[in-house]
Protein backbone atom coordinates (compact mmCIF):
# COMPACT_ATOMS: atom_id res chain seq x y z
CA UNK A 1 0.00 0.00 0.00
CA UNK A 2 1.47 3.66 -1.10
CA UNK A 3 1.71 6.43 1.53
CA UNK A 4 -1.17 8.15 -0.93
CA UNK A 5 -3.32 4.68 -1.14
CA UNK A 6 -2.86 4.74 2.82
CA UNK A 7 -4.14 8.56 3.52
CA UNK A 8 -7.19 7.83 1.04
CA UNK A 9 -8.10 4.90 3.00
CA UNK A 10 -6.95 6.38 6.44
CA UNK A 11 -9.52 9.07 5.34
CA UNK A 12 -12.34 6.83 4.83
CA UNK A 13 -11.34 5.26 8.05
CA UNK A 14 -11.97 8.59 9.90
CA UNK A 15 -15.16 8.92 8.56
CA UNK A 16 -16.37 5.11 9.23
CA UNK A 17 -15.22 6.49 12.67
CA UNK A 18 -17.29 9.53 13.64
CA UNK A 19 -20.14 7.21 11.98
CA UNK A 20 -19.98 4.85 14.32
CA UNK A 21 -19.86 7.52 17.11
CA UNK A 22 -22.97 8.93 15.97
CA UNK A 23 -25.04 5.83 15.37
CA UNK A 24 -23.29 3.69 18.31
CA UNK A 25 -26.89 3.56 19.86
CA UNK A 26 -28.19 2.04 16.75
CA UNK A 27 -26.26 -0.98 17.55
CA UNK A 28 -27.31 -3.81 19.32
CA UNK A 29 -25.17 -3.59 22.40
CA UNK A 30 -24.79 -7.26 22.94
CA UNK A 31 -23.50 -9.01 20.14
CA UNK A 32 -26.38 -11.31 19.35
CA UNK A 33 -24.41 -14.26 17.23
CA UNK A 34 -24.35 -17.64 18.11
CA UNK A 35 -21.22 -19.25 18.90
CA UNK A 36 -19.60 -20.65 15.31
CA UNK A 37 -21.52 -17.81 13.41
CA UNK A 38 -18.42 -16.01 12.57
CA UNK A 39 -15.49 -18.11 12.10
CA UNK A 40 -17.70 -20.47 9.72
CA UNK A 41 -18.12 -17.50 7.45
CA UNK A 42 -14.16 -16.75 7.01
CA UNK A 43 -12.32 -18.65 5.00
CA UNK A 44 -9.70 -21.84 6.37
CA UNK A 45 -7.15 -20.21 3.91
CA UNK A 46 -5.59 -17.02 3.96
CA UNK A 47 -5.20 -15.34 0.83
CA UNK A 48 -2.52 -16.33 -1.56
CA UNK A 49 -2.92 -12.74 -3.76
CA UNK A 50 -3.30 -9.02 -2.37
CA UNK A 51 -6.89 -8.10 -1.37
CA UNK A 52 -8.30 -4.58 -1.66
CA UNK A 53 -8.92 -2.40 1.39
CA UNK A 54 -12.47 -2.19 -0.41
CA UNK A 55 -12.88 -5.91 0.26
CA UNK A 56 -11.44 -5.93 3.62
CA UNK A 57 -13.88 -3.51 4.77
CA UNK A 58 -16.98 -4.89 3.11
CA UNK A 59 -16.31 -8.24 4.92
CA UNK A 60 -15.23 -5.98 8.76
CA UNK A 61 -19.05 -4.61 8.40
CA UNK A 62 -20.90 -7.63 7.18
CA UNK A 63 -19.20 -10.54 8.87
CA UNK A 64 -17.10 -8.84 12.10
CA UNK A 65 -19.69 -6.06 12.97
CA UNK A 66 -22.75 -8.26 13.69
CA UNK A 67 -20.28 -10.30 15.63
CA UNK A 68 -18.89 -7.24 17.91
CA UNK A 69 -20.51 -6.28 21.40
CA UNK A 70 -20.72 -2.52 21.59
CA UNK A 71 -18.74 -1.55 24.42
CA UNK A 72 -18.52 2.12 24.19
CA UNK A 73 -22.22 2.34 23.78
CA UNK A 74 -24.13 4.47 26.67
CA UNK A 75 -26.72 1.29 27.34
CA UNK A 76 -23.78 -1.02 28.32
CA UNK A 77 -24.06 -1.40 31.82
CA UNK A 78 -22.63 -4.74 32.05
CA UNK A 79 -19.00 -5.59 33.82
CA UNK A 80 -17.26 -2.72 34.38
CA UNK A 81 -17.02 -0.46 31.30
CA UNK A 82 -13.84 -0.34 29.39
CA UNK A 83 -13.84 3.04 28.13
CA UNK A 84 -12.51 5.43 25.57
CA UNK A 85 -12.96 8.83 23.91
CA UNK A 86 -12.06 10.82 21.25
CA UNK A 87 -8.69 12.03 22.80
CA UNK A 88 -7.50 8.20 23.75
CA UNK A 89 -8.67 7.67 20.36
CA UNK A 90 -6.94 9.81 18.70
CA UNK A 91 -3.38 9.08 20.79
CA UNK A 92 -4.23 5.50 19.60
CA UNK A 93 -3.70 6.89 15.96
CA UNK A 94 -0.56 8.12 16.72
CA UNK A 95 0.64 5.55 18.59
CA UNK A 96 -0.23 3.15 16.49
CA UNK A 97 1.54 4.76 13.48
CA UNK A 98 5.09 5.37 15.66
CA UNK A 99 4.75 1.85 16.87
CA UNK A 100 7.42 2.25 18.61
CA UNK A 101 8.57 -0.47 21.32
CA UNK A 102 9.24 1.36 24.49
CA UNK A 103 11.10 -1.63 26.46
CA UNK A 104 14.07 0.80 27.37
CA UNK A 105 14.46 4.41 27.69
CA UNK A 106 16.89 4.32 24.89
CA UNK A 107 14.27 2.54 22.64
CA UNK A 108 12.01 6.15 23.07
CA UNK A 109 13.26 8.38 25.30
CA UNK A 110 9.92 10.44 25.28
CA UNK A 111 7.70 7.46 25.85
CA UNK A 112 9.92 6.75 29.18
CA UNK A 113 9.77 10.28 30.12
CA UNK A 114 6.35 11.00 29.35
CA UNK A 115 5.17 7.60 31.17
CA UNK A 116 7.15 9.22 34.55
CA UNK A 117 5.48 12.02 34.56
CA UNK A 118 1.84 11.27 33.68
CA UNK A 119 1.94 8.64 36.68
CA UNK A 120 3.49 11.42 38.86
CA UNK A 121 0.46 13.62 37.13
CA UNK A 122 -1.63 10.37 38.21
CA UNK A 123 -0.28 10.09 41.80
CA UNK A 124 -1.12 13.46 42.38
CA UNK A 125 -4.18 13.44 40.96
CA UNK A 126 -5.32 10.58 43.31
CA UNK A 127 -3.30 11.80 46.12
CA UNK A 128 -0.96 9.11 46.63
CA UNK A 129 1.97 9.83 48.79
CA UNK A 130 4.32 11.95 46.62
CA UNK A 131 6.84 9.27 47.43
CA UNK A 132 5.18 7.06 45.51
CA UNK A 133 6.26 6.33 41.64
CA UNK A 134 4.44 4.81 38.79
CA UNK A 135 4.31 2.49 35.73
CA UNK A 136 1.82 1.67 33.20
CA UNK A 137 0.45 -1.75 32.94
CA UNK A 138 -1.16 -3.63 30.69
CA UNK A 139 -4.05 -4.72 32.70
CA UNK A 140 -4.69 -4.71 36.91
CA UNK A 141 -4.28 -8.22 36.68
CA UNK A 142 -0.85 -7.97 35.50
CA UNK A 143 -0.35 -5.29 38.15
CA UNK A 144 -1.21 -7.19 40.75
CA UNK A 145 0.95 -10.35 39.64
CA UNK A 146 3.54 -7.92 39.64
CA UNK A 147 2.50 -6.93 43.56
CA UNK A 148 2.40 -10.37 44.63
CA UNK A 149 5.86 -11.49 43.30
CA UNK A 150 7.20 -8.46 44.94
CA UNK A 151 5.86 -9.68 48.23
CA UNK A 152 6.90 -13.03 47.48
CA UNK A 153 10.52 -11.71 46.72
CA UNK A 154 10.81 -9.65 49.76
CA UNK A 155 9.05 -11.61 52.11
CA UNK A 156 11.90 -14.35 51.41
CA UNK A 157 15.16 -11.87 50.93
CA UNK A 158 14.65 -12.62 47.09
CA UNK A 159 15.50 -16.19 47.24
CA UNK A 160 12.72 -17.40 45.50
CA UNK A 161 13.64 -15.85 42.31
CA UNK A 162 16.92 -17.69 42.70
CA UNK A 163 16.58 -20.93 44.38
CA UNK A 164 12.69 -21.69 43.29
CA UNK A 165 9.99 -22.83 46.19
CA UNK A 166 11.69 -26.00 47.01
CA UNK A 167 13.03 -24.41 50.33
CA UNK A 168 10.88 -22.00 50.51
CA UNK A 169 8.91 -21.05 53.83
CA UNK A 170 4.79 -21.42 53.87
CA UNK A 171 3.66 -18.30 52.30
CA UNK A 172 0.12 -16.68 52.99
CA UNK A 173 -1.74 -14.02 50.60
CA UNK A 174 -4.80 -12.74 52.48
CA UNK A 175 -7.64 -11.04 50.21
CA UNK A 176 -11.59 -10.62 50.82
CA UNK A 177 -14.44 -13.32 49.81
CA UNK A 178 -15.33 -10.32 47.26
CA UNK A 179 -12.14 -9.92 45.26
CA UNK A 180 -11.57 -10.14 41.77
CA UNK A 181 -10.36 -13.75 40.69
CA UNK A 182 -7.24 -11.75 39.17
CA UNK A 183 -5.70 -12.01 42.70
CA UNK A 184 -6.36 -15.66 42.49
CA UNK A 185 -4.76 -16.16 39.32
CA UNK A 186 -1.64 -14.44 40.42
CA UNK A 187 -1.15 -16.41 43.42
CA UNK A 188 -1.62 -19.60 41.32
CA UNK A 189 1.07 -18.22 39.14
CA UNK A 190 3.48 -17.27 41.41
CA UNK A 191 4.15 -20.34 43.23
CA UNK A 192 2.64 -19.67 46.21
CA UNK A 193 -0.23 -21.67 45.73
CA UNK A 194 -3.58 -21.06 45.49
CA UNK A 195 -4.26 -23.24 48.74
CA UNK A 196 -2.26 -20.12 50.28
CA UNK A 197 -4.59 -17.82 49.39
CA UNK A 198 -6.68 -17.38 52.54
CA UNK A 199 -10.24 -15.57 51.70
CA UNK A 200 -11.38 -13.35 54.86
CA UNK A 201 -15.07 -13.02 55.22
CA UNK A 202 -17.09 -9.65 54.44
CA UNK A 203 -19.14 -7.76 56.42
CA UNK A 204 -23.07 -7.13 55.68
CA UNK A 205 -21.49 -3.97 53.30
CA UNK A 206 -19.28 -6.65 52.06
CA UNK A 207 -16.29 -5.13 53.05
CA UNK A 208 -13.61 -7.28 54.11
CA UNK A 209 -14.41 -8.10 57.84
CA UNK A 210 -10.96 -6.49 59.71
CA UNK A 211 -11.16 -8.55 63.22
CA UNK A 212 -11.21 -11.58 60.82
CA UNK A 213 -7.85 -10.81 59.00
CA UNK A 214 -6.55 -10.18 62.03
CA UNK A 215 -7.39 -14.03 63.60
CA UNK A 216 -6.67 -15.34 60.00
CA UNK A 217 -2.83 -13.52 60.52
CA UNK A 218 -2.43 -14.90 64.38
CA UNK A 219 -3.68 -18.32 63.51
CA UNK A 220 -1.05 -18.59 60.74
CA UNK A 221 2.00 -17.47 62.05
CA UNK A 222 1.17 -19.27 65.41
CA UNK A 223 0.89 -22.44 62.67
CA UNK A 224 4.29 -21.39 60.91
CA UNK A 225 2.92 -19.90 58.01
CA UNK A 226 4.77 -16.43 56.85
CA UNK A 227 2.04 -13.51 56.18
CA UNK A 228 3.39 -12.02 53.00
CA UNK A 229 0.85 -10.17 51.37
CA UNK A 230 -2.43 -8.88 51.78
CA UNK A 231 -4.82 -7.74 49.15
CA UNK A 232 -7.78 -4.40 49.66
CA UNK A 233 -10.16 -3.98 46.99
CA UNK A 234 -11.57 -0.31 46.66
CA UNK A 235 -14.44 -1.22 44.85
CA UNK A 236 -15.14 -4.94 44.70
CA UNK A 237 -16.13 -6.67 40.70
CA UNK A 238 -19.36 -7.62 42.70
CA UNK A 239 -20.65 -4.30 44.28
CA UNK A 240 -18.07 -1.71 44.29
CA UNK A 241 -17.19 -2.36 48.30
CA UNK A 242 -14.49 -0.11 49.68
CA UNK A 243 -12.54 -2.38 52.05
CA UNK A 244 -11.06 0.24 55.09
CA UNK A 245 -7.79 0.61 54.12
CA UNK A 246 -6.63 2.38 57.31
CA UNK A 247 -7.16 -0.59 59.69
CA UNK A 248 -6.19 -3.26 57.26
CA UNK A 249 -2.97 -1.14 56.77
CA UNK A 250 -2.35 -1.17 60.44
CA UNK A 251 -2.21 -5.11 60.03
CA UNK A 252 0.22 -4.96 57.47
CA UNK A 253 2.16 -2.64 59.23
CA UNK A 254 2.59 -4.39 62.53
CA UNK A 255 3.33 -8.12 60.86
CA UNK A 256 5.56 -6.51 58.19
CA UNK A 257 3.22 -7.75 55.65
CA UNK A 258 3.08 -6.09 51.82
CA UNK A 259 -0.18 -4.23 51.38
CA UNK A 260 -1.27 -3.91 48.04
CA UNK A 261 -4.42 -2.18 46.91
CA UNK A 262 -7.02 -3.15 43.73
CA UNK A 263 -8.42 0.22 42.65
CA UNK A 264 -9.26 -0.93 39.39
CA UNK A 265 -12.27 0.74 38.92
CA UNK A 266 -12.57 2.40 42.49
CA UNK A 267 -9.49 4.42 41.70
CA UNK A 268 -10.78 6.56 39.77
CA UNK A 269 -13.01 8.10 42.13
CA UNK A 270 -10.46 9.75 44.24
CA UNK A 271 -9.99 12.06 41.78
CA UNK A 272 -12.92 13.86 43.21
CA UNK A 273 -11.93 15.55 47.09
CA UNK A 274 -15.19 14.14 48.27
CA UNK A 275 -13.82 11.01 47.62
CA UNK A 276 -10.58 10.87 49.19
CA UNK A 277 -12.37 8.87 52.31
CA UNK A 278 -11.39 5.63 50.66
CA UNK A 279 -7.83 6.28 51.06
CA UNK A 280 -7.24 6.87 54.59
CA UNK A 281 -4.78 4.52 55.12
CA UNK A 282 -2.40 5.39 52.82
CA UNK A 283 0.40 5.54 54.68
CA UNK A 284 0.40 1.66 54.75
CA UNK A 285 0.40 0.76 51.47
CA UNK A 286 3.49 -0.72 49.73
CA UNK A 287 1.72 -0.93 46.22
CA UNK A 288 -1.86 0.12 44.24
CA UNK A 289 -3.58 -0.16 41.18
CA UNK A 290 -6.33 1.37 39.15
CA UNK A 291 -7.46 1.04 35.74
CA UNK A 292 -7.37 4.81 33.38
CA UNK A 293 -9.20 1.98 30.81
CA UNK A 294 -12.22 1.41 33.26
CA UNK A 295 -13.48 4.63 34.13
CA UNK A 296 -11.13 7.13 33.41
CA UNK A 297 -12.02 7.50 29.31
CA UNK A 298 -8.47 6.30 28.23
CA UNK A 299 -9.08 3.45 25.63
CA UNK A 300 -7.95 -0.77 26.55
CA UNK A 301 -5.50 -0.93 28.05
CA UNK A 302 -3.81 1.10 30.66
CA UNK A 303 -3.58 0.30 34.32
CA UNK A 304 -1.77 2.72 36.83
CA UNK A 305 0.56 0.55 39.33
CA UNK A 306 2.08 2.30 41.85
CA UNK A 307 4.82 1.29 43.99
CA UNK A 308 6.26 3.09 47.62
CA UNK A 309 9.45 1.50 47.06
CA UNK A 310 10.60 0.80 43.43
CA UNK A 311 13.69 -1.09 44.12
CA UNK A 312 12.09 -4.29 45.67
CA UNK A 313 9.72 -3.80 41.93
CA UNK A 314 13.08 -3.86 40.01
CA UNK A 315 14.81 -5.97 41.89
CA UNK A 316 11.98 -8.69 41.47
CA UNK A 317 11.84 -8.24 37.63
CA UNK A 318 15.13 -7.11 36.31
CA UNK A 319 17.41 -8.95 34.00
CA UNK A 320 20.58 -7.85 31.87
CA UNK A 321 21.40 -9.68 28.69
CA UNK A 322 24.14 -7.98 27.19
CA UNK A 323 22.13 -6.49 24.19
CA UNK A 324 20.12 -4.74 26.41
CA UNK A 325 23.42 -2.68 28.05
CA UNK A 326 23.03 0.74 28.21
CA UNK A 327 24.96 3.71 28.95
CA UNK A 328 22.65 5.29 30.51
CA UNK A 329 21.20 2.56 32.60
CA UNK A 330 21.00 3.36 36.28
CA UNK A 331 20.07 7.28 35.55
CA UNK A 332 16.41 6.76 33.66
CA UNK A 333 13.70 4.56 34.05
CA UNK A 334 13.94 1.40 31.97
CA UNK A 335 10.09 0.15 32.49
CA UNK A 336 11.11 -2.95 31.28
CA UNK A 337 12.41 -3.91 34.64
CA UNK A 338 8.98 -2.88 36.43
CA UNK A 339 6.99 -5.67 35.36
CA UNK A 340 6.30 -8.71 33.30
CA UNK A 341 6.78 -7.88 29.52
CA UNK A 342 10.33 -7.02 27.67
CA UNK A 343 7.92 -4.73 24.95
CA UNK A 344 5.53 -2.15 25.99
CA UNK A 345 3.42 -0.53 24.11
CA UNK A 346 3.71 3.74 24.18
CA UNK A 347 0.77 4.02 26.53
CA UNK A 348 1.59 7.58 28.38
CA UNK A 349 0.47 8.94 25.37
CA UNK A 350 -2.71 8.43 25.50
CA UNK A 351 -3.23 9.30 29.10
CA UNK A 352 -1.40 12.30 28.42
CA UNK A 353 -4.15 13.32 25.42
CA UNK A 354 -6.75 12.66 27.88
CA UNK A 355 -5.65 14.68 30.59
CA UNK A 356 -4.89 17.59 28.88
CA UNK A 357 -8.11 17.21 26.14
CA UNK A 358 -10.39 16.82 29.27
CA UNK A 359 -8.86 18.98 31.74
CA UNK A 360 -9.01 17.45 35.74
CA UNK A 361 -12.10 19.36 35.92
CA UNK A 362 -13.66 17.38 32.94
CA UNK A 363 -12.73 14.22 34.40
CA UNK A 364 -13.85 15.07 37.44
CA UNK A 365 -16.95 16.67 35.95
CA UNK A 366 -17.86 13.12 33.87
CA UNK A 367 -16.94 11.33 37.18
CA UNK A 368 -19.25 12.94 39.56
CA UNK A 369 -22.25 12.68 37.00
CA UNK A 370 -21.30 8.83 36.39
CA UNK A 371 -22.12 8.68 40.72
CA UNK A 372 -25.19 11.00 40.43
CA UNK A 373 -26.91 8.74 38.07
CA UNK A 374 -26.05 5.54 40.47
CA UNK A 375 -27.67 7.25 43.03
CA UNK A 376 -30.72 8.17 40.83
CA UNK A 377 -31.12 4.95 39.57
CA UNK A 378 -30.64 3.86 43.14
CA UNK A 379 -33.78 6.50 44.16
CA UNK A 380 -35.96 5.25 41.15
CA UNK A 381 -35.61 1.29 41.96
CA UNK A 382 -36.31 1.57 46.03
CA UNK A 383 -39.35 3.30 44.72
CA UNK A 384 -41.05 0.31 43.75
CA UNK A 385 -42.43 -2.19 46.14
CA UNK A 386 -41.11 -5.08 43.84
CA UNK A 387 -37.87 -4.54 43.58
CA UNK A 388 -35.00 -4.87 46.04
CA UNK A 389 -31.73 -2.74 46.31
CA UNK A 390 -29.19 -5.60 47.33
CA UNK A 391 -25.74 -4.07 48.32
CA UNK A 392 -25.18 -0.17 49.23
CA UNK A 393 -24.21 1.82 46.36
CA UNK A 394 -20.79 3.32 46.88
CA UNK A 395 -19.78 5.15 43.41
CA UNK A 396 -21.08 3.71 40.05
CA UNK A 397 -22.79 0.33 40.92
CA UNK A 398 -26.39 -0.53 41.62
CA UNK A 399 -27.10 -4.42 42.68
CA UNK A 400 -30.61 -4.86 42.49
CA UNK A 401 -33.24 -7.61 41.90
CA UNK A 402 -36.77 -8.12 41.10
CA UNK A 403 -38.84 -9.82 44.00
CA UNK A 404 -42.50 -9.89 43.12
CA UNK A 405 -44.97 -9.85 45.49
CA UNK A 406 -45.82 -13.74 46.67
CA UNK A 407 -43.12 -14.84 44.73
CA UNK A 408 -41.13 -18.14 46.37
CA UNK A 409 -37.52 -16.96 47.66
CA UNK A 410 -36.05 -20.44 45.53
CA UNK A 411 -37.94 -19.13 42.22
CA UNK A 412 -36.57 -15.57 42.45
CA UNK A 413 -32.72 -16.17 41.68
CA UNK A 414 -34.74 -18.05 38.34
CA UNK A 415 -36.31 -15.34 37.78
CA UNK A 416 -33.78 -12.60 37.87
CA UNK A 417 -31.41 -14.66 35.70
CA UNK A 418 -34.47 -14.88 33.25
CA UNK A 419 -35.10 -11.45 33.05
CA UNK A 420 -31.04 -10.58 32.75
CA UNK A 421 -31.30 -12.73 29.27
CA UNK A 422 -34.60 -11.78 28.08
CA UNK A 423 -32.85 -7.67 28.67
CA UNK A 424 -29.71 -8.79 26.97
CA UNK A 425 -31.58 -10.05 24.24
CA UNK A 426 -33.63 -6.90 23.66
CA UNK A 427 -30.47 -5.73 22.27
CA UNK A 428 -31.13 -2.20 23.54
CA UNK A 429 -29.34 -2.71 27.14
CA UNK A 430 -26.68 -4.94 28.82
CA UNK A 431 -26.53 -6.31 31.93
CA UNK A 432 -24.40 -8.62 33.69
CA UNK A 433 -24.56 -10.55 37.06
CA UNK A 434 -23.31 -11.51 40.62
CA UNK A 435 -24.48 -14.11 43.30
CA UNK A 436 -24.05 -11.89 47.02
CA UNK A 437 -25.12 -14.40 49.72
CA UNK A 438 -27.07 -16.88 47.22
CA UNK A 439 -28.87 -14.17 45.71
CA UNK A 440 -28.93 -13.52 41.50
CA UNK A 441 -28.08 -10.35 41.71
CA UNK A 442 -28.42 -7.61 38.53
CA UNK A 443 -25.76 -5.18 38.50
CA UNK A 444 -26.05 -1.64 36.16
CA UNK A 445 -22.82 0.32 36.46
CA UNK A 446 -23.22 3.55 35.21
CA UNK A 447 -19.70 4.24 34.21
CA UNK A 448 -19.52 4.12 29.95
CA UNK A 449 -18.13 7.52 28.64
CA UNK A 450 -21.01 8.12 26.51
CA UNK A 451 -23.80 8.10 29.24
CA UNK A 452 -26.49 10.49 30.20
CA UNK A 453 -29.49 10.53 32.71
CA UNK A 454 -31.93 9.60 30.32
CA UNK A 455 -30.04 6.06 29.10
CA UNK A 456 -30.50 5.34 32.68
CA UNK A 457 -33.71 6.55 33.16
CA UNK A 458 -34.56 4.43 29.57
CA UNK A 459 -33.08 1.70 30.53
CA UNK A 460 -34.74 2.02 33.90
CA UNK A 461 -38.24 1.98 32.86
CA UNK A 462 -37.39 -1.21 30.02
CA UNK A 463 -36.14 -3.48 33.25
CA UNK A 464 -39.56 -2.43 34.97
CA UNK A 465 -41.43 -3.36 32.36
CA UNK A 466 -39.77 -6.48 31.04
CA UNK A 467 -39.90 -7.98 34.68
CA UNK A 468 -43.77 -7.18 34.99
CA UNK A 469 -44.31 -9.51 31.60
CA UNK A 470 -42.41 -12.45 33.19
C1 LIG B 1 -11.59 -5.09 41.27
C2 LIG B 1 -10.97 -5.60 40.00
N1 LIG B 1 -9.68 -5.93 39.98
C3 LIG B 1 -9.08 -6.39 38.87
C4 LIG B 1 -9.78 -6.54 37.70
C5 LIG B 1 -9.08 -7.06 36.48
O1 LIG B 1 -8.85 -6.02 35.61
P1 LIG B 1 -7.96 -6.21 34.29
O2 LIG B 1 -8.91 -6.62 33.22
O3 LIG B 1 -7.36 -4.86 34.06
O4 LIG B 1 -6.96 -7.25 34.59
C6 LIG B 1 -11.14 -6.21 37.66
C7 LIG B 1 -11.92 -6.37 36.42
O5 LIG B 1 -13.05 -6.03 36.32
C8 LIG B 1 -11.75 -5.74 38.84
O6 LIG B 1 -13.05 -5.47 38.88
Amino acid sequence: MTTEEFRKYAHELVDWMTGYMDNIEKYPVKSPVKPGDIINQLPDEPPVKPESFQAFMKDFEEIIMPGMTHWQNPNFFAYFPANTSPPSILAEMIMSTLSAQCMIWETSPAAAELEEKMMNWLRDLIKLPKNFEGVIQDSASTATLAAILTAREKATDFRINDEGTVNAPRLRIYCSEQTHSSIEKAVKISGIGRKNLVKIPVRKDFTMDVQKLREAVESDKKAGFVPCCVIATLGTTGTTAMDPLKPIGRICGENGIWFHVDAAMGGTALILPEYQWMLDGREFIDSFVFNPHKWMFTSFDCSAYFVKNPAYLIKTFEILPEYLKTRTRGSVNDYRDWGVPLGRRFRAMKLWSVIRMYGVEGLQDKVRGHIRMARRLAEMIALENDFQILAPVTINTVCFRFRPAGAVEEDINKLNETLNHRLNDTGKIYLSHTVLNGVYTLRMVTGQTNLRMEHVEKAWDLIRKTARTL
